[in-house]
């Protein structure tokens, strides 16, 4: 069942210019629950104007989303509790703390959705443990590492329970390390509770090992959307998109050249190296 819907909908900057350009141009697609997608597309393409409108932040020119089901545009549709349900983190989130304590930073935004204080500290204190960083939540968040306010920023976004997570490019500067706990901390989120996730990235060979749809934009349009080894694999949408094959992708094609062809749906790391070690 799909939990949002995206139903042509544009998007201009500067609407008082008429020969201006749509950010957005006619967009559509739809998240199922519990889908972990991937947003692609060269610098410019609409990906952080796209999600910004997920959460109603921006407003659609023409075209409606759905969130479950109903028009966010209605006008009895509640803006202020799907900001709460679908949970954006920005670009960069660690230059929007601004709490005196780690704990008091995450739980602002749990007291803000009507959490009382005390189980707003214990809620936020449970995801700081679930993300190694407990012992920080008497510190400053002005004097930790990149990495741990990234941490703190996105704890602020999880103890709100939101159903949908959207990130812009939560692996931007983030060390290899970092990089790897965060994402396996979002496939437990997607796995155990069923958190739909919308994350946009420039990072592929992530996306094949991690996300279950892709959607590639272009101009302010979708070029395609399907499951990572569909649309990865397209040689003629990747070029549209100015897009570079990840590393699976590329072995796969030069496995083919060589007349070797291996299962193009089992390219995640593990099964492509499984496929190695048995090609003879
Ligand atoms: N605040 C803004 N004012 C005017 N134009 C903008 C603004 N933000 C983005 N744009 C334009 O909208 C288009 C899409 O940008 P953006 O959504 O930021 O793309 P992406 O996130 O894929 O890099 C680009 O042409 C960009 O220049
Ligand atoms: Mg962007």
């Amino acid at each position: 069942m799909s939990i949002l819907e995206v139903k042509n909908i544009k998007y201009k900057y500067d609407k008082y210019n008429e020969s201006s350009k749509y950010a957005l141009n006619d967009v559509s697609f739809s998240i199922d629950e519990s889908e972990f997608t991937a947003l692609i597309g060269e610098s410019g393409s609409g990906k952080s104007t796209l999600i910004s409108h997920l959460n109603g932040l921006y407003r659609a020119d023409s075209g409606d989303i759905l969130f479950k089901g109903k028009s966010i545009y209605d006008k009895d549709f509640n803006l202020t509790n799907l900001r709460f349900k679908c949970g954006i983190v920005f670009q960069y989130p660690e230059y929007q703390l601004f709490s005196e304590t780690v704990l008091e930073d995450v739980a602002f935004g749990a007291i803000k959705k009507g959490l009382s204080k005390d189980e707003a500290y214990k809620k936020s204190l449970e995801v700081l443990k679930m993300l190694g960083i407990d012992h920080l939540k008497d510190e400053t968040p002005f004097n930790l590492s990149g990495g741990e306010k990234r941490k703190v920023a996105f704890a602020g976004v999880f103890v709100m329970d939101p159903d949908i997570l959207i990130f812009d490019e939560p692996d931007a500067g983030l060390d290899p390390v970092s990089k790897d706990q965060f994402y396996k901390l979002l496939k437990m989120l997607n796995q155990k509770y069923k958190t739909t996730i919308i994350y946009i990235t420039h990072n592929l060979d992530d996306v094949i090992e991690y996300a279950n749809k892709v959607i590639v934009l272009k101009e302010g349009t979708v070029l395609k959307e399907g499951k990572p080894y569909e649309v990865l694999t397209d040689k003629e949408i990747m070029s549209k998109a100015n897009l570079d094959m990840p590393y699976a992708v590329e072995i796969y094609y030069e496995l083919l050249k060589l007349g070797r062809k291996i299962d193009i749906s089992k390219l995640k790391f593990d099964e492509l190296k499984e496929t190695l070690i048995g090609l003879k």
